[in-house]
């Protein structure tokens, strides 16, 4: 995919220029480079290389489940377009509930995956397969399968000491009217303990730091 992902060729220059910014604005602000790595299954020994790679010139990063088998056994990005989600995932759309669990099982694969040293820290959305929920009409939430299983990711992340992030990205589209990831998953994760982080998933400028201030929700009193 073109559009979301930094081309290879990039790479080299994405580093430079974040590099460069760490240097001359360490005094007023704490700049981390990093990525939001695509966890793909059957790619770990790629993914694993990427990061012993380049990992040690990060600082944060956070992995993430974006693409899922869908029709032919292909893998789908589940976030493009309502069309491609259809295209890729139509046989599933009258069983929600197993559409949700085919993908927290993804999840459970992504933070149980052995990425070695510099595997990110944090996790992305996990509820990224609500993002039009709205569009197909399906249930705004997990059924009790879906949370056992959530509750189980849950364990091992508060276990290995990772975080979540906090993302408000799903607030401003169109079919998702949510945040990232949910209430169910944020009450969860808050029982065990589990940081989180905040994040706007910005893919411009002007998305930086939208819906801010519900970080307090999650202060602690
Ligand atoms: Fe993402």
């Amino acid at each position: 995919m073109t559009t979301a992902a930094l081309a290879w060729s990039d790479l080299e220059d994405y580093f430079s220029l974040t590099e460069k910014l760490q240097k001359k604005y360490a005094k007023d602000i704490q700049i981390s480079v990093g990525f939001e790595v695509d966890y793909l299954p059957g790619f770990e020994r790629e993914i694993k290389a990427f990061l012993d790679e380049y990992g040690a010139r990060t600082q944060q990063n956070i992995l993430s489940v974006h693409f899922m088998q869908g029709k032919e056994n292909g893998l789908w990005c589940l976030d493009y377009t309502t069309a491609d989600f259809v295209d890729g995932f139509s046989s599933l759309l009258q069983k929600p509930q197993q559409l949700y669990q085919m993908y927290l099982k993804l999840i459970y694969q992504s933070v149980t995956a052995d990425l070695g040293q510099y595997r990110p820290q944090r996790i992305g959305h996990m509820s990224l397969i609500k993002k039009y929920q709205d569009y197909f009409k399906l249930p705004e939430f997990f059924d009790e399968a879906n949370l056992n299983l959530i509750k189980k990711i849950l364990d091992i992340i508060a276990a290995q000491k990772r975080e979540l992030d906090f993302n408000t990205a799903g607030m401003y589209k169109p079919y998702c009217n949510d945040f990232y990831p949910g209430k169910q998953i944020t009450e969860l994760a808050v029982q065990r303990g589990i940081p989180f982080v905040f994040g706007s998933d910005a893919h411009g400028i002007d998305e930086v730091g939208r819906g801010y201030h519900l970080k307090n929700i999650l202060a602690k009193p």
